[in-house]
C-alpha cells in the first residue's frame, strides 16, 4: 500500500480545513493510505511515499513549526529523495509559504514535486475546497502510477 502523509499548521483554522479536503480527496484512489497529521518528526516523514504539506503564511514565511521540522530534516540527514511532494496553504494577502515549502523540498530534499502550489484567500469555500480534492486526487493517482 502506498501512504501519503499530509501535514500541516493551521492557527485559525483555514489551512486545516484545506488539508482535510486535500485528504478527501486523496482517500477517494484506491491502493492509497492517508495520514492526516498536525505532527511528524523527520523519522515519520521518511515513512512515507508522498508528502503534502499545508503551509499558512504568517509574516511572509511559513511558521516556525514548520521551519524548524524542515531544518531537522536537514541536519539529521533524513532522505526524502524521489518522494512525491505538493504544497498548499491559506494565506491573506502575500502567500509565500506553499512556495518557501516547495523550494526546499525540491532543490534541498530532491522530491519529485507536483506544482504549483495551491494557494486559497483566506477560508476556503466550496470551489476552493474542491479544488483541494483535486490536489489530493491528482498527489494519490501520481503515487499509484509511479509505484
Ligand atoms: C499576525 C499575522 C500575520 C500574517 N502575515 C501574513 C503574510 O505575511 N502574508 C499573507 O499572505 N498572509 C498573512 N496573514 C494572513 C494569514 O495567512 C491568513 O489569516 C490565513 O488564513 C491563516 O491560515 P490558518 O487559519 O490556517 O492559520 C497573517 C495573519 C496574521 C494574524
Amino acid at each position: 500500500m502506498s501512504k501519503i502523509l499530509i501535514l500541516y499548521y493551521s492557527r485559525t483554522g483555514n489551512t486545516e480545513k484545506m488539508a482535510k479536503a486535500v485528504a478527501e480527496g486523496a482517500k477517494t484512489i484506491q491502493g492509497v493510505e492517508v495520514d492526516l497529521s498536525y505532527n511528524a518528526t523527520p523519522e515519520t516523514m521518511s515513512n512515507f511515499d508522498a508528502i503534502i504539506f499545508g503551509v499558512p503564511t504568517y509574516h511572509h514565511d511559513m511558521t516556525v513549526g514548520m521551519r524548524n521540522l524542515f531544518e531537522e530534516v536537514a541536519v539529521k540527514d533524513i532522505s526524502l529523495k524521489g518522494k512525491i511532494g505538493a504544497a498548499f496553504g491559506s494565506y491573506g494577502w502575500s502567500g509565500e509559504a506553499p512556495k518557501l515549502a516547495l523550494e526546499i523540498m525540491k532543490n534541498k530534499f530532491e522530491m519529485q514535486l507536483i506544482e504549483p502550489p495551491l494557494l486559497i484567500k483566506y477560508t476556503p469555500d466550496q470551489a476552493g475546497l474542491e479544488n483541494c480534492r483535486a490536489l489530493g486526487k491528482r498527489v494519490a493517482e501520481r503515487l499509484i502510477h509511479t509505484a
